[in-house]
C-alpha cells in the first residue's frame, strides 16, 4: 500500500507535478535540480509507446537514471500495461498511473501494483493511479475505486501537441470528485495536459489535489522562473494551515 506518501499528498493540496518530457534531456540531472531547488514535490515522467497514443518518449532506464528525492510520478500512456508495470516499479517509480483505456484487465493491473514494493523505500508501496482520456466516461472507473489511490483526468488527448485545455475538463473533475466522495476512500485527484501560465490560477481552483505542468515549466528558456510562477499560483489555492 502507498501509505505515508499518499496520506501526505492527500492533505493540503493542490500540488504541482512537473512533466520532464520537454526538459533538456541531455542535461536532465540539472533540469531536475531546478525543480528540487524550487521545492517541487513530484516529477511527472510521461511514458509513451507510440501505440496507445502517438507519443514515443522514455522508459524504465530513464526512470532509473533520474536520481532525485522528489517523488517519481510515472504516467504510462502505453498499450497493455499489465506485463510492463513491474519494470517501472523496479526502476524506482513512486507513483504509477496507467490508462483505463489501455488495459484489458485494469483491475488486475491495480492488484499487481497493490502488492508491489517501492524500490526507493521497501517500507512503502506504489501510489496506484488510473488515467482517463477525454473520450472516456468517468463511470468506467467506478468499479476500480476500491483499488485506486489516484485518478488522473486528462485535459487533452495525450500524444498530440499544441492542444488547449478542454473546456469539458472542469465538469469532469467535479464528477470525479463526487465519485471519490461517494466511495469514501482516500483517493487523490489529478489533472494533466494543457496547463499554462495563462490558466494555472483557474485550473488550481478546480479542486484537484495534483496539477501537471510540463511545457509551461520546461519551455526551453526559463524553467527556474516558470516553475516559481506555477508553484506560487498552485500554493495560493492551498487552505491556510490553522495554527
Ligand atoms: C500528455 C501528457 C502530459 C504532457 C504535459 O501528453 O500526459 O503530461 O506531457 O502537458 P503540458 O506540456 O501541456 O503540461
Ligand atoms: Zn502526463
Amino acid at each position: 500500500m502507498a501509505g505515508s506518501e499518499l496520506a501526505r499528498l492527500l492533505g493540503g493540496g493542490p500540488r504541482l507535478t512537473v512533466g520532464m518530457i520537454t526538459a533538456d534531456l541531455a542535461t536532465l540531472g540539472s533540469e531536475v535540480g531546478i525543480l528540487e531547488a524550487a521545492g517541487v514535490e513530484m516529477l511527472h515522467i510521461d511514458v509513451g509507446d507510440g501505440v496507445f497514443c502517438p507519443l514515443f518518449t522514455v522508459g524504465p532506464p530513464i526512470v532509473n537514471a533520474v536520481r532525485t528525492p522528489i517523488l517519481k510520478d510515472v504516467h504510462l500512456m502505453i498499450d497493455d500495461p499489465l506485463t510492463k508495470v513491474d519494470a517501472f516499479v523496479a526502476a524506482g517509480a513512486d507513483m504509477i498511473t496507467f490508462h483505463v483505456e489501455s488495459a484489458r484487465q485494469p483491475h488486475r493491473v491495480l492488484q499487481v501494483l497493490r502488492d508491489a514494493t517501492n524500490a526507493n523505500d521497501p517500507g512503502r508501496g506504489i501510489i496506484r493511479g488510473i488515467g482517463v482520456n477525454p473520450s472516456t466516461p468517468l463511470q468506467v472507473i467506478e468499479p476500480l475505486l476500491d483499488e485506486v489511490d489516484y485518478i488522473l483526468v486528462l485535459a487533452i488527448n495525450p500524444g498530440w501537441g499544441g492542444q488547449g485545455f478542454l473546456a469539458s475538463t472542469e465538469r469532469r473533475l467535479a464528477q470525479a470528485r463526487e465519485m471519490i466522495r461517494a466511495s469514501g476512500r482516500p483517493i487523490l485527484l489529478g489533472i494533466d495536459g494543457g496547463v499554462t501560465r495563462g490558466n494555472i490560477e483557474k485550473v488550481a481552483a478546480m479542486g484537484a489535489d495534483v496539477v501537471v505542468a510540463g511545457s509551461a515549466v520546461f519551455d526551453g528558456r526559463a524553467a527556474a522562473e516558470n516553475v516559481r510562477y506555477m508553484l506560487d499560483r498552485v500554493a495560493a489555492r492551498r487552505p491556510v494551515p490553522t495554527t
